[in-house]
């Protein structure tokens, strides 16, 4: 059991920021990992779309004997959990939402919190959900902000041209006076702690952004110590799955994982 893998999916390669944090606090743990790259972006899409891409990527790990799945995608953890929970009651899945969400109650100090994401993830109110139901007098102010995931995809995640995104979103948000001003924004999408340093300049360091990679992998140890599940390998093993072009998933995906993956093999799937 402890050496079955750890599954996780995302879009694209949003989700290696939530791996790189499982591997810093769960080193000896196994993963296998898929970026649905060949349809990203999940976000604008309706619905039904999203919940069936989610259930083709979860059957596609499934194919694997897992211990754990891992939404690592807050779209999909928004939109599509009850679906994919329904249909896989067996094993222990855990979404992104609701521990970026404690990261936020823990943050906040004015009660205010401010949650950037996809448009689907804004739209269906799930962070609202989950932040009120920690802490129900605080106030949550939703900004879908679709761009910033291709802007990381293409490596355009710092600079003038993120700042200025940056400033084009978050505009009604700055304009606030400062006693009506967020102070704390959950980077509510896997994609987004890469622009994290261009969205910080924007917003000024009286605002402390916060996202649920740290969280999601603490709450992930949490139930692995819990059942007895951890696993300690010496030499842990790490597969990656991509719908899309393998060199591209490499190049991209580096940034968000922060280790080369120049030697991992890479496998291209279809789903
Ligand atoms: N990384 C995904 C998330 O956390 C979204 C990217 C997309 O729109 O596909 O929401």
């Amino acid at each position: 059991m402890n050496n079955k893998a750890i599954g996780l999916f995302d879009s694209g390669v949003g989700g290696l920021t939530v791996l790189k944090a499982l591997m810093q606090i769960l080193p000896g743990e196994n993963y296998i990992y898929l970026g649905d790259t060949a349809r990203l972006p999940y976000g604008t899409k309706g619905k039904e779309t999203i919940i069936r891409y989610a259930l083709q990527c979860t059957e596609k790990l499934m194919e694997n004997d897992l211990k754990m799945l891992v939404l690592a995608c807050n779209t999909v953890s928004s939109v599509a959990l009850p679906a994919i929970k329904e249909k896989y009651p067996h094993i222990e899945i855990i979404g992104v939402v609701e521990p970026g969400a404690e990261a936020a109650c823990n943050a906040t100090k004015n009660n205010h919190i401010a949650v950037l994401g996809t448009q689907s993830t804004i739209q269906g109110k799930a962070y609202d959900k989950a932040i009120l139901a920690i802490n129900p007098t605080a106030k949550v102010t939703g900004k879908a902000c679709p761009l910033f995931v291709g802007m990381a995809e293409e490596g355009l995640s710092q600079g003038f041209i993120a700042e200025e995104m940056a400033k084009h979103y978050l505009k009604d948000i700055l304009k606030l006076s400062k006693e009506n001003k967020p102070d704390t924004i959950v980077l509510g999408c896997t994609h987004f702690p890469l622009l994290k340093g261009a969205i910080q300049n924007v917003v000024g360091n009286d605002i402390q952004l916060v996202d649920s990679a740290q969280t999601t992998a603490k709450k992930v140890f949490a139930r692995l110590t819990k059942t007895n599940s951890l696993a300690e390998n010496k030499k842990p093993f790490i597969h990656f799955l991509t719908t899309d072009d393998v060199a591209k998933f490499k190049a991209v995906g580096e940034p968000f994982l922060g280790i080369s993956l120049d030697k991992s093999h890479v496998e291209l799937v279809d789903l």
